[in-house]
């Protein structure tokens, strides 16, 4: 979109919320609020923006994308007091178009936004905004309408009877003409029931200087904002709705579906079954014919058609096709896994290559290691990574046979097929096909507890 620009209304602090942090960073399915709005206009096309802040702006702007910028309202005097902050903004770009969008709802459709910039160009106006139905409107400012469109947004508490039988409401959104917002900016003023400057003033202003304002039907989600814990809570129902209705839709076998939480940016192929517990976040791929649950985590990872994945936790991985992982396994940051790898019962993995059909199978940590494909990894296996100072890899070959309880000095670097004793401590590199055993050598005394008084309750029978 061209010559466009965004003002996203974003200085509520959070005293409803009962919180220190300020209010757009709540968040619907682990996404601050804002995210969502921005992600909205991202998708529209919209690549100028400016975010009007508030208390706690450095937190804000810590999470905006880079090429947001942003202006300080310091009194919060009202919406359009609010956008009257980014007024220099709009004026010094040379925009002709302006969208403006509160930060504390976030299910604004990007689609929404390109249809009625559509709308608003081919029909000339000053003003248009995103009006829904709501059988209780209660709270909204009504849309009024008249012989040619929209003629005012009156406010609940300005409302008279009449107007409050209104069903239309104001969603939130506008797409103004850059011209007439800046003017009527300058002219604005806060005589109404609340004494703010409201920014839906501006539809009489514009109606009462001969020009058209109408008002574009969004999905009516898009009037839905969160002002304390209860509606934030309930915008995440909301989204976890949404979403879970369009995974049953697409084949997702999700038998529970109240009790998992998948964010808005997973995808899940057909057949693949969530079961009760699961929370997958991020950017997450989950293939068809999987199993996910119960109790598992998943967060910025893919994983490949016919996995199996319990009780586990996943993060920034990624995890080939039937693979087997869990009970109790932790995959940390940086883990590929090929397929048919097997990772059991408390194991840990991190910043480490795990080749296809290679078993890890019990009580065993793998850090910043690489490892050839169909390995066998016994019980309580260590790769010593760490020497205090810094982290070194160990590398491993194809059908090697690491046995219970080594440790694995790095950096180390085992051949393929190369077979360790239980009990080593593999300090140097081993070449292909060879055994390492390191380990001390067994003592026997005979009858050493001969009497039993080594052990006192062996002496009881
Ligand atoms: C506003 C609309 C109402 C609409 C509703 C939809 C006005 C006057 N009213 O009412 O017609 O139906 O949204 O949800 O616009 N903000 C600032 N600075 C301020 C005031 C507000 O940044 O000085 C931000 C708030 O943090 C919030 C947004 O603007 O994100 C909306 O403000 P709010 O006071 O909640 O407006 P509503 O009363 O909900
Ligand atoms: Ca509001």
């Amino acid at each position: 979109m061209q010559k466009v620009c965004a003002v996203v209304l974003a200085a509520g602090d959070g005293t409803r919320m009962k919180s220190s942090h300020p209010k757009v960073l709540g968040e619907v399915l682990f996404r601050p609020m804002v995210l969502w709005v921005a992600e909205a206009l991202e998708k529209a096309g919209v690549e100028h923006c400016i975010a009007v802040l508030g208390k706690g702006h450095e937190e804000v702007r810590a999470i905006l994308p880079e090429h947001y910028t942003h202006v300080i309202q310091a009194d919060r005097k009202g919406t359009g007091h609010a956008v009257l902050m980014a007024k220099e903004y709009i004026r010094n770009g040379g925009f002709e178009d302006v969208a403006v969008l509160y930060g504390d709802a976030p299910f604004v459709l990007s689609e929404d936004i390109g249809r009625a910039y559509k709308q608003h160009k081919t029909q000339h106006n000053a003003v248009t905004v995103f009006s829904a139905r709501l059988r209780n409107p209660m709270g909204y400012g009504r849309i009024v309408r008249g012989a040619n469109g929209v003629k005012a947004i009156v406010e609940q508490k300005d409302a008279d009877v009449d107007t409050l039988e209104i069903e239309e409401v104001n969603a939130g959104v506008y797409w103004f003409e850059a011209a007439f917002l800046l003017e009527f900016l300058e002219g604005m003023t806060s005589s109404n029931a609340q004494g703010e400057y409201y920014l839906t003033d501006c539809v009489e202003a514009a109606v009462s200087s001969g020009r058209r304002v109408d008002a574009y039907a969004a999905n009516p989600d898009t009037v839905l904002g969160a002002n304390d814990r209860k509606t934030l809570s309930y915008l995440n129902q909301v989204a976890q709705k949404r979403i879970v209705e369009r995974l049953l839709e697409e084949g997702v076998d999700i038998p529970f579906p109240d009790q998992v939480v998948v964010g808005a940016q997973v995808q899940i192929g057909p057949d693949t079954r969530l079961l009760p517990g699961t929370i997958l976040m991020g950017e997450t791929m989950v293939g068809a014919d999987c199993e996910i649950g119960p109790h598992t985590t998943i967060r910025n990872s893919s994983v490949g058609d016919g996995s199996t994945i319990t009780s586990s936790q996943l993060e920034d991985s990624v995890v080939g096709a039937k693979a087997t992982i869990g009970p109790m396994a932790r995959l940390r940051p940086g883990c590929h896994l090929g397929d048919n790898v097997k990772i059991g019962n408390f194991v840990e993995l991190k910043n480490s290559t795990i080749g296809d059909g290679t078993s890890v199978s019990h009580l065993t940590y793998v850090g910043d290691t690489d490892t050839g494909s169909w390995c066998n990894f016994g019980c309580g296996v260590v790769t010593v990574n760490y020497n205090g100072n810094q982290k070194n890899r160990t590398t491993i070959g194809d059908g090697a046979f690491i046995g219970c309880n080594t440790n694995l000095i790095a950096p180390v670097t085992l051949g393929d097929r190369v077979y360790c004793a239980a009990g080593t401590t593999v300090t140097d590199d081993v070449p292909t096909d060879a055994l390492v055993i390191g380990r001390a050598r067994q003592t026997i005394k005979e009858n050493w507890n001969k009497d039993g008084k080594r052990f006192e309750r062996g002496n009881k029978s």
